[in-house]
């Protein structure tokens, strides 16, 4: 596979992007990313995921290295570039190289990193067969709700689930589910409610949540945002995850305990169906 990347400016072959070692998302995490999905050579909730990374800058008070029609463009460039029809963009934005320093420096240029992952979304073996997750303290900083690209936490936590020969591990906090590793956690009640823990500084505002959530309202279901602990989740009827990159997928085991049958739940099989065919109709 040889794709070409983005890279400060230029397109150029994966093997000849270069990065500064100085660059502060390399020393210190100081960065921060969006992933967004395509579907049929478009981008989806692109929108969403614009508003996200301007807000991550925010929060940090980071400068943004492009406008949004621009970072627009170089993603549509980079899908050309690359044919890709299915799959994921990766963006990166970082506060830039610097001597190493831990305050902030003046002035340093961010730097940005686009790259594309082809990969069938729609169509997946997960998908139809449901994760299986296993339950792991939350040991991650206290600002989750920031797209950081400090991500050694959930790497660890999806070593521990392949190691324990599952697929993903959810997370918690104080007695309550914080989310997935990579992913927003739910779980639907015996009695049919959606629910999902309230938007805080504990977790990702996941855009697929809130497109999801858009739509499950406007399908009349039930959804309750509150935090839930395992136990109300090993007794749920059914659970699943959203992400860019996994849309709505089913869970059908927490911690050893099936959920139901241990197989997809209508409410999930539902909502990926109701959000695939929205995201092809939106996608831009
Ligand atoms: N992960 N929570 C966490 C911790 C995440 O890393 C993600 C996304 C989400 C879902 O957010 P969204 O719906 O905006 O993708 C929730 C991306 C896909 C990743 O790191 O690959």
């Amino acid at each position: 596979m040889s794709r070409i990347v983005y890279v400060n400016g230029a397109f150029v072959a994966e093997a000849e992007a270069t990065i500064s070692v100085f660059d502060r998302g390399f020393l210190m995490a100081d960065g921060v990313y969006e992933v967004t999905s395509v579907l049929d050579g478009r981008l989806v909730d692109f929108a969403g995921h614009m508003a996200r990374l301007e807000r991550s800058l925010a929060e940090l008070e980071m400068a943004a290295p492009a406008g949004r029609e621009e970072l627009e463009s170089i993603h549509r460039e980079l899908l050309a570039r690359n044919g890709v029809t299915e799959g994921l963009v990766y963006m990166q934005v970082t506060r830039g190289a610097a001597d190493r320093d831990f305050l902030y420096p003046d002035g340093a240029a961010p730097s940005l990193v686009l790259f594309t992952q082809s990969k069938p979304l729609i169509d997946t073996p997960a998908a139809a067969r449901g994760l299986k997750v296993i339950v792991l303290d939350d040991i991650r900083w206290g600002r989750r709700d920031i797209k950081t690209v400090q991500l050694l936490a959930p790497s660890m936590a999806k070593m521990a689930a392949k190691a324990a020969g599952k697929d993903d591990a959810w997370m918690v906090e104080d007695g309550f589910v914080t989310e997935g590793t990579s992913n927003n956690a739910y779980i639907v009640t015996r009695d049919g409610a959606i629910v999902t823990r309230d938007l805080s500084h504990s977790i990702l505002h996941g855009i697929t949540r809130a497109a999801v959530l858009r739509l499950a309202r406007e399908a009349q279901m039930r959804i309750e945002e509150r935090p839930f602990t395992i136990a109300e989740a090993q007794d749920a009827a059914e659970a699943f995850v959203t992400s860019a990159s996994s849309f709505v997928q089913p869970v059908v085991e927490i911690d050893g305990t099936a959920l139901g049958d241990g197989t997809p739940g209508p409410v999930a099989r539902r909502l990926r169906e109701i959000y695939v065919s929205e995201a092809l109709k939106s996608a831009v």
